[in-house]
């Protein structure tokens, strides 16, 4: 009796995994940024920001440095991005966000995706954790394009990133990130 039970417990978890396999092939891309040119004005008192972007047919990498001059404190950033841009004049942003960036260095779950970039500048360099962000060189070389899943519903096309960093007087850091949306299959070697 029991040994029937085990047999027809065997039988239904195989049949789950057939059934379920389908699903997960489902997962079988994902949706990354390719930063093609950076476009960066910094205001020379607070900073000097330098971006890099790399790209091979294989590797999409970017670096940033950014060489603090003074310390920094009540920072506000400002995220905008269009994408499908090369067909018209500019329309309206997809995405344009205002917030709290000393919050947000302490916090970064509060913003989604800037939860994302996050993570991965993080794992490349020194990321301050706080404010006042001290004078120093935060540098973050080989930022991997591939780990910045982007939703999947958005379309293979152009995109313009302007990302803008304030105090509450002054304007720090303006650059214009220039790019093309890409789905990537994936692979063992790039892994979804
Ligand atoms: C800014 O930094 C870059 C290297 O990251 C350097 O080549 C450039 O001379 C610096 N500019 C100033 C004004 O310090
Ligand atoms: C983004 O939103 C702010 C108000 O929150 C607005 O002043 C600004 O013009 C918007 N930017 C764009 C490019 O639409």
């Amino acid at each position: 009796m029991a040994s029937f039970q085990l047999r027809t417990c065997l039988l239904c978890c195989l049949l789950f995994i057939t059934i379920l396999q389908p699903v997960a092939s489902l997962r079988s891309y994902k949706t990354i940024p390719i930063v093609k040119n950076v476009i960066t004005q910094s205001n020379p008192k607070y900073l000097n920001a330098t971006t890099v972007a790399h790209n091979t047919p294989t590797e999409h990498k970017v670096d940033l440095i950014l060489d603090v001059k003074r310390p920094m404190s009540n920072l506000h950033m400002t995220f905008v991005a269009w994408i499908n841009v090369i067909s018209g004049a500019l329309q309206a942003p997809l995405h344009n966000q205002t917030f709290d960036f000393c919050e947000f260095l302490k916090n970064p779950s509060m913003h989604r995706f800037g939860q994302i970039i996050h993570r991965e500048v993080k794992r490349n360099g020194n990321m301050p954790r706080n404010c006042p962000i001290t004078a120093d060189v935060y540098a973050f070389y080989g930022i991997p394009m591939a780990t910045v899943w982007l939703p999947n519903f958005l379309p293979e096309t152009d995109f313009i990133m302007q990302i803008f960093l304030r105090t509450t007087t002054e304007l720090i850091y303006d650059a214009r990130w220039y790019g093309t949306i890409k789905r990537i299959k994936c692979s063992r070697a790039g892994r979804c």
